[in-house]
């Protein structure tokens, strides 16, 4: 399928020569006029994927008392920062503030501040949490300073990510090219890309063909030097590992089927795996504390999952009841299908933030 936006990669690459794949992957997802967020609400059955926040309210809910409690550990400021990363929708923080409503100084102390690039999505954002009129930025860099606690869902895998193949002579990046038929086509540098030795000095020993990946790491050190700096606490949840390694996650999503990264720029969502280990590096490095990775499914089940099912139970049909378990299966299961193990969640606090809920002592990052 040709797009719109395949014809202005094409032309760039007809000019410039191959892209890295980060630099493709930023356009597919946030070209102005033809970016795959800019131009659509991709979220829901109708879309092309669903997230957890809307598959039930039980995680919403439960991320809210996840901030309440933090906010308690960190001395309950009187003004601090709420901050959502790539809210989609809006429906976890409606979720997390209706939960927090039960301690009524929380939501009195808290600013929302929404940081997201998809105007389709803020307009979403703007009427869902109308009742407490956030305020949108392009950038963490951009929210006002001050004590704050970040929620970012499924957020970190929608950066771009380099990636770098083992050859005999070393790391080469790996492009978007062309093919002898004007096709996109993934390429390799041939030029080795001696940068990369210090962070491949992390990784288990390279086999020929290994395939590395690394996020910018401008978010991730805005995120951790904020907290550093400001004080605060973060969750991090998404799809990923949480050792380092070496695999090509970068993946296409089209009406919940996985479709050919390179076959419709700007129409499929494009993500890659989130490597935490380097998220808690990274933000270790600034001087941030990083907590966990817990699966998703430790995570929710620590924080009361199952309570606030049976409490959901109390008052519902059958079929509601069939829902709920269904969906409490799905966020916290680990079989097929199901998010619990496959996705992760990392906390990130200040210097003088302690194991936030759920996370203990033991638990903190230490590799
Ligand atoms: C996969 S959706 C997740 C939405 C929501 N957190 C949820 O769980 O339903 C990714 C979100 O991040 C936003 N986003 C992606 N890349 C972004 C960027 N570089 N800057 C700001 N927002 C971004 C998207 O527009 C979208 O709101």
């Amino acid at each position: 399928m040709t797009t719109p936006l395949a014809a202005e990669i094409k032309a760039l690459i007809a000019t410039d020569g191959p892209m890295p794949v980060g630099r493709y992957m930023a356009l597919c997802l946030g070209h102005p006029r033809h970016g795959y967020y800019m131009t659509r609400d991709p979220l829901g059955a109708r879309g092309d994927f669903t997230t957890a926040p809307e598959i039930s309210q039980m995680f919403g809910e439960l991320i809210g008392l996840w901030a309440v409690a933090t906010w308690q550990q960190m001395g309950a400021p009187a003004a601090f920062r709420l901050v959502e990363l790539g809210p989609g929708r809006g429906t976890l923080m409606a979720d997390a503030l209706r939960a927090a409503g039960l301690v009524p100084a929380f939501g009195a102390a808290a600013s929302l501040h929404l940081v997201e690039m998809s105007p389709v999505l803020r307009a979403r954002q703007a009427d869902t949490l109308k009742a407490v009129a956030p305020r949108w930025h392009d950038r963490l860099e951009d929210v006002p300073d001050g004590p704050a606690i970040v929620i970012a869902n499924e957020f970190f895998d929608a950066l771009p990510i380099d990636q770098f193949v083992r050859g005999p002579d070393g790391w080469h990046e790996r492009r978007v090219g062309l093919d002898g038929e004007g096709r996109l086509a993934f390429g390799l540098d041939p030029r080795p890309f001696p940068a990369l030795a210090a962070l491949a000095a992390h990784f288990p020993r390279p086999h020929d063909g290994a395939v590395l990946e690394r996020l910018e790491s401008g978010p991730v050190h805005a995120l951790a030097g904020r907290l550093a700096a400001q004080g605060g606490g973060a969750l991090v949840i998404d799809y990923g590992h949480a050792r380092h390694g070496f695999g090509d996650t970068l993946q296409a999503m089209k009406d919940h089927r996985f479709v050919d990264p390179l076959a419709a720029p700007g129409e499929a969502d494009l993500t890659a795996h989130v490597d935490f280990a380097a998220l808690a590096d990274a933000a270790r490095a600034v001087g941030a504390r990083a907590f966990g990775p817990l699966t998703q499914g430790d995570f929710l089940n620590r924080l009361g999952l199952d309570a606030r099912a049976a409490r959901l139970t109390q008052a519902a049909d059958a079929a509601q009841r069939t829902a709920i378990a269904a969906a409490q299966a799905r966020l916290a299961g680990s079989g097929e299908g199901q998010m619990g193990a496959l996705f992760k969640v990392l906390a990130l606090g200040g210097p003088g933030l302690g194991p936030p809920p759920g996370f203990a002592a033991e638990e903190e990052w230490t590799a």
